[in-house]
């Protein structure tokens, strides 16, 4: 699994008074099992983005390659790449429609043509993958709570065994637990099944915590890519940007300028307290 932006532009609405320039020369490259936070301020272009990886959206100028392959090209297989790079759109709950969990997450698979039965091992295998239990399979999906919801509408992505998953926020109105137990299972399903995972947040404490690469956008551009604790590092520039690191790295320079030599190159508590332990017994 590849995915290259080369020279990508998306103009919303050319020609019109509403015309809306929101990708200017998006140039990346995404490999097999990258973990990708996206983040920029409201309005910066990351849906935009996002919607342009299987093919949803058509670039205004540039390419896109899947795997080497300019999904452009009039012989393209668009309906592969749609079931090959998966989107959950922001309150994903909102697509749910069928009477049951089970139908609801059996819909893709069996809507790819595979047999009854791949289709209904691919169901309860997506089921377990978010931890939804047998007991909510004939559960009317509009009756579980906010978390449960967002799960079974991933589970229903993730039943088209896609290579990559790209989640626009994901966590968006869910309550601190909520969160925490998506975000956690995403990461446990990156680590076990290998899956390509591109996460777009506003929350810093998320990206630190579960990306190892961040990119940042700004007004349509790309404006950083890089590792999660170069992307902090440059954190004046993210202000600059509307944006900000964790509390952590403030805490880390703060002492730094009172003159502790801490390493600030860190990105979640647990590794500032170390850093700070290790400091303190020199
Ligand atoms: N359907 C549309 N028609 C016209 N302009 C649009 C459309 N969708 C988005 N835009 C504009 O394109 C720009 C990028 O929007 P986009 O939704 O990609 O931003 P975003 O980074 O996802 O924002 P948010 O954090 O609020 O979700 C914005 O200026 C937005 O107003
Ligand atoms: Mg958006």
């Amino acid at each position: 699994m590849q995915i290259v932006f080369d020279h990508v532009d998306y103009v919303y609405s050319a020609g019109t008074n509403f015309e809306k320039h929101a990708l200017r020369d998006i140039n990346l490259k995404i490999e097999k099992g990258e973990f990708i936070g996206l983040i920029g301020h409201t309005g910066s272009g990351k849906s935009t983005l996002i919607q342009h990886m299987n093919g949803l959206i058509k670039a205004t100028n540039g390419k896109i390659y899947y795997n080497g392959e300019d999904i452009y090209d009039k012989n393209y297989n668009m309906r592969m790449l749609r079931s090959k790079v998966g989107l959950v759109f922001q309150y994903p709950e909102h697509q749910l429609f069928e009477t049951t969990v089970y139908k609801d997450v059996n819909f893709g698979p069996k809507n790819l043509g595979l047999d009854k039965l791949e289709a209904d091992l691919r169901t309860y295998e997506a089921l377990k993958m978010v931890g939804i239990g047998e007991e909510l399979l004939d559960a009317s999906p509009f009756e579980l709570s906010g978390g449960q919801k967002r799960r079974v509408a991933i589970a229903g992505i993730l039943a088209m065994k896609p290579e990559v998953l790209v989640l626009d926020e994901p966590t968006a109105g869910l309550d601190p637990r909520g969160r925490d137990d998506i975000l956690d299972q995403i990461a446990r399903l990156h680590r076990e099944s290998n899956i390509t995972i591109i996460l777009v947040t506003h929350s810093m404490e998320d990206v630190a915590k579960y990306v190892d690469r961040i990119l940042v956008m700004n007004n349509g551009s790309l404006a950083m890519d890089q590792k999660t604790r170069n992307v902090f590092a440059r954190y004046k520039e993210l202000e600059e940007i509307h944006l900000a690191a964790p509390q952590v790295t403030y805490v880390m320079n703060a002492l730094k300028e009172k003159g502790f030599s801490f390493n600030t190159d860190v990105t979640t508590v647990a590794e500032a307290k170390n850093e700070i332990l290790k400091g303190l017994k020199k």
